[in-house]
């Protein structure tokens, strides 16, 4: 089984077991159906796998948080390479880590982690040691926590992130929808009172598994999964009706133009207030639809643009909003004073795209590579 080649702990906690429900007394063999599948069928080649070290372990489960293992894989090699150990995050340039985190979205996991780092390192000394403690850290919840717990230290911890939540609410055909504060009770306390004896760390990573591999979302592989006999969702032919989903609302749209304000060869970007989307990002200047944008570039930082070309418009989706982005082109001549404003970059225009950038700053830049605006060389600035 995958543990066994890990380094043995050298002090081994007990943690009190869960007093039994009906929920573990009904469904004998589910813990030990998971364990056996993980070691068969189960992933054993994902990178944070193989280590106890909390600090990879961590950085992993908080990539994973809102990502897929496909797109995380990558970035998380490269974010190791760059900082092997929490000194290193934790000494580095916040701009250098949201760089690193560009393109995964969701960038507060992106400060947080870096916050955690610093704590870690400065006051606390070394990497909490109990899913509780953890809980402590920045953007560290519930599950992350105790996911953390099981990896590095062998805690008998209960995770429920969304592919468990999906897995329990099927087996068990748990109604309604997890994102209620009594349905998400109902699921924790089914998922504590499943927690196997030993093989934790197996067990886990195979609930994990089954989540991403056989219970998915859309097109779950019932044949092949080892629940199928205790699934009381598949048993009812109702596999598509768990969990129960929210009523559908309507997303918020948002339109707005990005500014691409081109001076000799270089673009203007500025920082993203913390807080709001892209948060601490560098992104092209917005303004208002219907603004003029020659009119926004003298007003905010008394520059003298003139309009090179108009895009054609982008969408971009993010979670609780869609975006209608309206980019806009302008040519700021060479002898234009550069503004001292800390929250202001001129950036080459080759380089913007490797930056701490929101995707749709990307998708701008490779709009001006498709669309041959007016003369390139007037956006991009030869004179
Ligand atoms: N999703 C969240 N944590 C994970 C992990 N450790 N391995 C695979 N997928 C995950
Ligand atoms: Fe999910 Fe199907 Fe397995 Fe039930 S039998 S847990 S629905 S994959």
């Amino acid at each position: 089984m995958a543990e066994q080649k890990l380094p043995k702990l050298k002090t081994r906690v007990r943690f009190p077991s869960p007093a039994p429900t009906p929920a573990s007394a009904g469904s004998p063999g589910f813990s030990d159906r998971v364990i056996h599948w993980q070691a068969r069928f189960g992933r054993h080649d994902l990178p944070w796998q193989g280590t106890r070290d909390p600090y990879r372990l961590w950085v992993s489960e908080i990539m994973l948080q809102q990502t897929q293992v496909t797109t995380v894989i990558p970035y998380y090699e490269r974010f190791m390479n760059r900082f092997p150990d929490v000194e290193a995050l934790a000494a580095a340039d916040e701009n250098e880590v949201l760089q690193l985190w560009s393109g995964l979205g969701y960038y507060a996991r992106a400060r947080h982690l870096h916050r955690s780092a610093k704590q870690v390192a400065g006051r606390l000394g070394r990497f909490p040691e109990t899913a509780h403690a953890l809980r402590e850290l920045p953007g560290v919840g519930r599950s992350t926590a105790a996911a953390i717990a099981v990896f590095a230290y062998g805690e008998r911890q209960a995770i429920l992130d969304g592919n468990v939540k999906r897995v329990l609410s099927r087996v068990f055909a748990v109604a309604g929808n997890p994102a209620r504060a009594a349905v998400s009770a109902a699921l924790w306390s089914l998922a504590e009172s499943l927690l196997p004896e030993s093989g934790i760390e197996t067990y886990t990573q195979g609930l994990m598994d089954i989540g991403a591999t056989r219970c998915t979302v859309r097109d779950p592989r019932c044949p092949d999964c080892p629940l199928q006999d205790l699934c009381q969702a598949r048993q009812r032919g109702a596999v598509h009706d768990y969990p129960a989903r929210r009523a559908a609302r309507t997303v918020p749209e948002r339109a707005f133009q990005m500014l691409v304000v081109a001076r000799k060869g270089r673009l203007l970007l500025e920082k993203r207030p913390e807080g709001g989307i892209w948060g601490g990002l560098w992104s092209f200047p917005e303004a208002e639809v219907g603004d003029d944008p020659v009119e926004i570039l003298r007003r905010r930082w008394g520059l003298r643009g003139r309009p090179a070309a108009a895009l054609p418009p982008l969408r971009h989706a993010l979670t609780h909003f869609l975006l209608h982005i309206h980019p806009v082109c302008l040519a700021v001549g060479g002898e234009e004073a550069e503004s001292g404003d800390a929250g202001l970059l001129w950036v080459d225009a080759a380089d913007v795209a490797g930056a701490a950038v929101p995707v749709p700053v990307r998708k701008v830049l490779q709009l001006l590579g498709e669309f041959p605006v007016d003369h390139p060389d007037r956006v991009f600035g030869a004179e």
